[in-house]
């Protein structure tokens, strides 16, 4: 790949996806920014649609590669491209040196924002679904990073100019109604973590991953709790709290939370509240962190048998995973979050389902794909409902029978994963989806997950812990999450305790 002076910003996605306006804001930035779709409509003397209407889709693909083949050597700061300039390989590897951003907006929205356009290929909604299907994956493939909408480019704009020096193989700028941050994804990209946040770093671990990685992290004062969910408490927290104190953070420092999702949950949960509310960076170690915990600003610990139940939204100021951390991870520790991987598949459907049941033996560098598309699902979701109240509510597919069978086990008995699991298999019966169920219970009994529960687990026991799920309330009772068929979650859905008992059951 030949070098280029200064890698451009260069925008791709589907059309409707926001392109030229993410131009427009690079643009307002004082970035030097061509809009490739203007200029050939330009140089074509005519409109785009009346082009490619009167000369056919070949030729004008192959003056499109010629301009955006210039484009590229020329020099320019941010280049916005055509939704198909992509399809040219000679683009493709042009683009390899440059950065790449992805805008990535569902297919439902951009239909609904192409029909009744002018656009040639927008004219036929089934025609519109399959170029998605089929261009996706090339984007997908390109990306360096991934936006989900035009307008966070400015506040982005920093993140992108350092990615292509950050060693990180992908960048997702995550949006919240609170809050925006990016989200590195990549190996032996540690380092970045302690200065992703304002003023000095003070770091929160456990006793394992301490031993691990504190020196890769850098120097720093920290804070370590004992491994292991027990160390989810309001005792441990006032003790993290104290630890703070002690090592003198204010609030424009922020903590780093090295570690599983033990340790995102607890720390965040005092970065949260520490002198009301300081900066956190995750920089999550687990599997399980890294595809699912880390994001999205939930934090919080358990009470005696009342799991999650002290908590509060907290925003990351950056995620930073890197996938070289789980090298070290124990294989029981892998496989538990492969249930989350696995519940992640099913609500998204399609491909990613098709991923997940042909993943082999749980390496760690193959994970990266997995990594990545886990975290898009999760913030794609997040980004349309920050606080559960709507949308969210699906990512808790399997979590009110999981939750309830790690309380009832005194949060010794089985891994957060390993209950996930379980409540899957339930949360599957309760959607009538037999089949289903026993894929899934195929799959995590390949992945060394158990589909039994722990004898000494009391069926009376899960069902108490059940009607006190946090999610219960006074008004409407208590909702579960249904999937007839991966990727179609319902959510909210009452239903009879005494069929809910017969799925606990079921997992003896
Ligand atoms: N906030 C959220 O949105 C959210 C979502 C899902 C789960 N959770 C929470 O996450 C927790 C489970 O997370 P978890 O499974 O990561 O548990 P964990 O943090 O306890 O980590 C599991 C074990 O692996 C060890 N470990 C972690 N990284 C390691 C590494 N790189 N090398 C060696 N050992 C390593 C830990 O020390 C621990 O012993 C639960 O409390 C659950 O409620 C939160």
């Amino acid at each position: 790949v030949a070098a280029v002076a200064t890698p451009a910003l260069v925008f791709t996605g589907f059309m409707g996806a926001g392109k030229s306006r993410a131009l427009r804001h690079a643009h307002a930035a004082g970035l030097d920014a061509v809009d490739a779709d203007l200029l050939l409509a330009d140089e074509l003397g005519e409109p785009i649609a009346s082009f490619f209407a009167a000369r056919g889709e070949a030729e004008f693909r192959r003056r499109e590669s010629e301009l955006v083949l210039r484009l590229l050597d020329e020099g320019h700061e941010a280049i916005a491209l055509g939704g198909g300039a992509v399809l040219s390989e000679a683009v493709r590897d042009a683009l390899r040196p440059h950065t790449v951003v992805w805008l990535k907006v569902g297919v439902e929205e951009l239909w609904r924002r192409a029909r009744g356009s002018h656009r040639p290929l927008a004219s036929d909604e089934h025609e519109f679904r399959r170029l998605y299907a089929e261009r996706e994956p090339l984007y997908s493939g390109l990306a360096d990073a991934v936006m989900l909408s035009a307008d966070a480019v400015t506040e982005a704009l920093p993140s992108l100019d350092r990615l292509a020096a950050s060693g990180a193989t992908r960048l997702i700028w995550a949006e919240s109604e609170s809050g925006s941050y990016p989200v590195w994804i990549g190996e032996g990209i540690l380092p970045i973590a302690r200065a992703a946040g304002p003023g000095n770093p003070f770091c929160v671990t456990d006793t394992h991953v301490g031993d691990l990685y504190l020196t890769e992290l850098g120097e720093m004062p920290a804070i370590t709790v004992p491994a292991g969910e027990p160390s989810k408490t309001m005792a441990q927290a006032e003790k993290v709290l104290a630890g703070l104190s002690e090592a003198g953070a204010t609030r424009s420092d922020h903590v780093v939370a090295l570690g599983g999702g033990v340790v995102g949950d607890l720390a965040g949960f005092c970065a949260a509240t520490y002198q009301r509310g300081l900066a956190i960076v995750h920089a999550p170690t687990s599997l399980l962190a890294q595809v699912d915990s880390a994001y999205g600003g939930k934090t919080g610990v358990d009470l005696a048998g009342a799991k999650n139940y002290v908590g509060a939204y907290h925003q990351p100021t950056a995620v930073v995973a890197d996938i070289g951390t789980l090298g070290t991870l124990p294989e029981e520790e892998l496989a538990s979050g492969f249930a989350e991987v696995v519940k992640t598949a099913l609500l998204a459907g399609g491909g990613a389902w098709e991923r997940a049941q042909r993943i082999g033996t749980l390496d760690p560098r193959p994970l990266l794909p997995l990594v990545i598309e886990c975290a898009l699902t999760k913030l794609e979701i997040v980004r349309s409902d920050e606080r559960d109240g709507s949308r969210r509510a699906v990512l808790n597919l399997g979590h009110t029978v999981g939750h309830a069978i790690e309380s009832a086990g005194g949060f010794t008995r089985h891994r957060h994963g390993e209950a996930v699991g379980l409540g899957l298999l339930a949360a599957l019966r309760l959607s009538e989806a037999d089949s289903l169920r026993s894929d899934v219970a195929g799959l995590l009994d390949a992945h060394g997950l158990p589909t039994s529960l722990d004898p000494a687990i009391e069926t009376d026991a899960v069902m108490a812990a059940i009607s006190r799920d946090k999610k219960h309330t006074s008004q409407r009772g208590l909702g579960f999450v249904l999937l007839s068929r991966p990727g179609e979650p319902e959510f909210g859905v009452r239903i009879d305790p005494d069929r809910v008992r017969q799925a606990v059951e079921e997992l003896r």
